[in-house]
């Protein structure tokens, strides 16, 4: 015997009942499931060789809206030919009309169907006769057209195929004249096979099936008659969209984990800085192009801050003027101090890293910094004007620059980054300074992460540092893009909650 569930029962208990065969609607009717369920189970059990369906294509009529107001008052001919009797069976159309309640539209449709039918005469009585006048001699038998609609009005729609052939031919005039409609339907019969008769005639046991198994059913021990339904563990759940944290965080918190790893600890700094601390601290000299207002953001309101040390500012003008101790010899020009208290958007998160350092003197150390920098750029599918930076610094006893090289080889090792390469290169404030390049196996492509260097002593001496600092930042956003394969890095800042959950946890 085959597995039967409890629907597929009921199924063919029913087309038993009904003599082996039967519409699905009788079947859903005799086993007291709802037409689906019975089609689901036809579906299975024809597949098993127990049924077999019939298909029969047929048409359907039924009553329109304006159907029914002309069933519950008769056709408009019919109305105006039962006034056109009262009235004696001579009057004018627009009279009869009247007595019948018919409005101008209506008398012109009774009129023609009138007429058509034969069921009246309009003529002029003389050639001068100023109208025309309706005449009729008799009353007229119920056509098939009015029979049709009252069956319709009294039974519901009704099989086309089923009518005579004179209701036949009024369901194709009816529905010319909007009164009724018709509608192809496929009906569908059962018929128990053979197989399926000498499996009902062995008998069938309806078994209660059941998909959950609840404590009232331990509790009474009725598990035991019923059947538990198999869980299908391949089928596709409902899609689950738990909070979770945006990509962009998600990178962040990344990163931060690697530095983590690596012995250092974050730190954080002003969005406001100084002058001073973004660019004169890292002996960027006052009219270096970065300054100027279309590459960098200054404050308005309020326009300067405060400096605080003032025998530390001394030392810095010291060192742009003429290099003071550095045995460097400066930059060779008249420093502003007014310069230096102008508040900027910090354009870079070394500002933060060297006022870090300003305060922190004793070795080692090593701190980070993920945060947000401003720069005045156009936006773009490349460019924001706020973004993110990672950076880092050591200061320690004679660290060196191959020890910088070693420890950001590691940097990207655990960024999954394994294919790096360094090139020499120039920031104000480092000497030797260099860029690392990084290669994508995935994107086949060389990517331009972390600009570092070693700070110079026109940096350090007016801090007083004593010891060698290494220092890197990197801007995140395009690693971020790269990592997400975004190709607009307006996506990460939009919100596209689509996007935010269809990107994957794993990343590389
Ligand atoms: N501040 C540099 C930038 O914005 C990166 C850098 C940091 C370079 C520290 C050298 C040392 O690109």
């Amino acid at each position: 015997m085959p597995h039967l569930s409890v629907n597929e029962r009921k199924t063919l208990l029913a087309l038993r009942r009904l003599g082996g065969r039967a519409s699905v609607s009788d079947v859903a009717a005799t086993s007291g499931l709802i037409d689906a369920a019975v089609m689901r189970a036809t579906l299975s059990l024809t597949s098993k060789g127990l049924v077999r369906v019939h298909e029969r294509g047929m048409n359907v009529v039924s009553i329109t809206d304006e159907g029914l107001s002309y069933a519950k008052e008769g056709l408009p001919e019919r109305r105006l030919l039962n006034s056109l009797l009262k009235l004696g069976g001579e009057a004018r159309p627009e009279e009869a009309a009247k007595h019948a309640r018919l409005n101008e539209g209506l008398l012109q449709i009774a009129l023609g169907w009138l007429l058509k039918k034969g069921w009246a005469n309009l003529y002029r009585p003389e050639l001068r006769h100023p109208y025309h006048v309706l005449s009729t001699s008799r009353e007229q038998p119920l056509g098939e057209d009015e029979r049709l609609l009252s069956l319709l009005s009294e039974k519901g729609p009704l099989t086309v195929e089923s009518l005579s052939e004179g209701l036949r031919k009024a369901v194709e005039v009816l529905r010319r004249r909007g009164i009724v409609n018709v509608k192809r339907k496929v009906e569908r019969e059962l018929e128990l096979t053979e197989e399926g008769w000498r499996l009902v005639r062995r008998g069938i046991r309806l078994i209660e099936e059941v998909s959950q198994l609840t404590p009232e059913l331990i509790a009474t021990g009725r598990w035991r008659d019923v059947k538990l339904k198999r869980f299908d563990v391949l089928a596709p759940g409902p899609a689950l969209h738990p909070g979770r944290a945006h990509p962009l965080q998600r990178i962040i918190q990344e990163i931060r984990e690697v530095f983590l790893e690596m012995g250092f600890t974050e730190v954080r700094g002003p969005l406001v800085e100084t002058a001073f601390w973004n660019f004169d601290a890292l002996f960027q000299p006052q009219d270096h192009p970065a300054r100027e207002m279309q590459d960098t953001f200054y404050l308005a309101e309020p326009s300067v801050g405060e400096l605080m040390d003032v025998e530390r500012v001394k030392r810095v003008a010291k060192v742009h003027e003429d290099g003071w101790i550095t045995g460097s010899s400066g930059w060779r020009y008249s420093w502003d101090f007014e310069e230096a208290k102008r508040l900027v958007l910090r354009t870079h998160t070394t500002a933060t890293t060297i006022r870090y350092l300003a305060e922190h003197k004793k070795p080692p150390i090593r701190v980070f910094s993920i945060d947000r920098v401003y720069r005045n750029e156009k936006v773009d599918y490349k460019h924001l004007a706020e973004f993110h930076q990672i950076e880092g610094i050591i200061m320690d006893k004679g660290v060196t620059f191959r020890d910088l090289l070693g420890v950001m080889k590691e940097f990207h090792r655990k960024l999954g980054l394994r294919k790096v390469l360094f090139r020499p290169t120039y920031f104000p404030y480092t000497e030797p300074s260099a860029q690392a390049m990084a290669y994508l196996e995935k994107k086949r492509a060389w990517l331009e992460l972390c600009g570092m260097g070693v700070f110079r002593p026109e940096v350090l001496a007016p801090l007083d540092v004593k010891h060698p600092v290494l220092a890197w930042g990197a801007g995140l956003e395009r690693l971020a893009m790269l990592k997400l394969g975004v190709e607009d890095v307006r996506l990460l800042y939009k919100n596209d909650l689509r996007w935010v959950r269809g990107t994957p946890v794993c990343l590389w």
